[in-house]
């Protein structure tokens, strides 16, 4: 079995049965927010919300003090809004991408859900390293991110 798998698996049932952010978990990630940006953070599903936020707490576990971290964490998957996609429509996307097919329509969006939101955070005017974060963070390290730094973000993502 691919080591992928069950993470795969564990995101699957995630988005499906998400709840929504209890008042102390909204107030932790609202703490985070510029105002530009809460529009993009609560139009997102429970799922990439909570996401996000676990991201968060991760970063701010590994990292303490680190608030250019935590907000890289938390906003990090803002793009997969965009493509409307649910568990399913979202494994799919996946699926084609690791086959290397051709992705139509919003699946091509949801694949490239971080270009997508970096720049949705640029013109919110985030600060480089969030939005950098946001672009890469299905890829590789870019010059802009400190190499321990991204090793937290990225494991915060794949915990
Ligand atoms: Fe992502
Ligand atoms: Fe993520």
């Amino acid at each position: 079995m691919s080591p992928a798998l069950p993470h795969l698996a564990r995101r699957f049932f995630g988005v499906l049965v998400a709840a929504p952010l209890r008042p102390g978990e909204q107030a932790a990630a609202g703490a985070l927010l510029r105002p530009a940006e809460r529009g993009l953070f609560w139009g997102q599903p429970a799922a990439d919300q909570r996401h996000g936020l676990e991201c968060a707490r991760a970063v701010q576990a590994a990292c303490p003090g680190r608030r250019d971290l935590a907000r890289a964490a938390l906003l990090h998957d803002l793009g997969k809004r965009q493509a409307g996609l649910g568990a399913v429509g979202r494994s799919i996307a996946t699926a084609l991408a690791a086959a290397r097919l051709p992705v139509p329509g919003r699946f091509a969006a949801y694949r490239e859900h971080g270009p997508l939101g970096a720049t949705e955070l640029e013109a919110a005017g985030a600060e480089p390293l969030v939005a950098a974060f946001a672009r890469h963070h299905h890829g590789e390290r870019p010059a802009g991110i400190a190499a321990e730094d991204w090793d937290a973000l990225r494991r915060a993502d794949h915990a």
